[in-house]
């Protein structure tokens, strides 16, 4: 893993935009996969404002998102399709077509995980996978014990998750206990990883990731056996840890 220590979260965010679009002005019909939470906003902001300046084109990108709770439409706020549409998707030149979310609100979930993992697989699967990481480890939306062979498929949120997330939610009652999330081999056929990190409050998490085993238990683990994996970490999550493993 190849690790980039930023000064803070707008460094964190410049650095990962220029890393995208670096990656997609090499290649114009690039598979992006996207993650929500604050983490990747600010990245998201950039390439927006790169966009406007630059003209850096999304025409012929495709993207696929990794996770999506269970019970929301994409008009609902708190759906990861509206965050995504408000975040990005809605202010360059991408065809929303060609914008992949699992869907939340299907009346046969089962069959949604199987569409989307083949959908994957029909477009010859993601060139440049962006990743933030929850407290617990969680990559998408796999919570701790999920194992690693497992593919697009509805989880059980964590405890720590839904607290986490009920930021952006009225109130904690309203953030669904389930997701459909890309599972952990779905991930790692990524043919690249892009891990951001950002704040004191993932310091435990990437502490583990960098020192810790490799173990279902601690989800982020696993990127350790992926082949091309950069994290762009700042000093609040990572000083004092990168020396500590290199
Ligand atoms: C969320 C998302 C993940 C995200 C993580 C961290 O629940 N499902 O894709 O990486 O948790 O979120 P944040 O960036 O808000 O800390």
């Amino acid at each position: 893993m190849k690790i980039i220590e930023v000064k803070d979260y707008t460094e964190m965010s410049q650095k990962a935009a220029e890393y995208i679009i670096e990656k997609v002005c090499q290649n114009p019909k690039i598979n992006l996969g996207l993650a929500t939470g604050g983490t990747p906003v600010g990245t998201y902001k950039n390439l927006i404002e790169d966009h406007e300046k630059n003209g850096t084109s999304y025409q012929n990108v495709t993207t696929f998102n990794l996770d999506e709770y269970i019970g929301l439409s994409g008009e609902n706020k708190n759906s990861y399709r509206y965050f995504m549409d408000e975040k990005l998707f809605n202010h360059i030149d991408i065809n929303k077509n060609n914008t992949n979310i699992p869907r939340g609100d299907c009346k046969d979930i089962e069959e949604e995980c199987l569409r989307y993992e083949s959908l994957l697989a029909n477009y010859g699967g993601i060139d440049l996978q962006i990743l933030g990481i929850g407290s617990n480890g969680h990559i998408g939306f796999n919570e701790p014990g999920t194992t690693f062979t497992s593919q697009t498929h509805v989880i059980k949120l964590a405890p720590s998750t839904i607290n986490a997330n009920a930021r952006f939610f009225k109130s904690i009652e309203e953030v669904p206990t389930k997701a459909i999330t890309m599972g952990i081999s779905t991930i790692m056929k990524s043919k690249e990883i892009l891990l951001l990190v950002s704040g004191e409050n993932k310091k435990e998490a990437i502490g583990k990731l960098l020192t810790g085993k490799v173990s279902e238990s601690f989800p982020a683990s696993v990127l350790k056996n992926h082949p091309c994996v950069t994290i762009i970490a700042d000093k609040a999550a990572i000083s004092g840890l990168k020396s500590h493993c290199q």
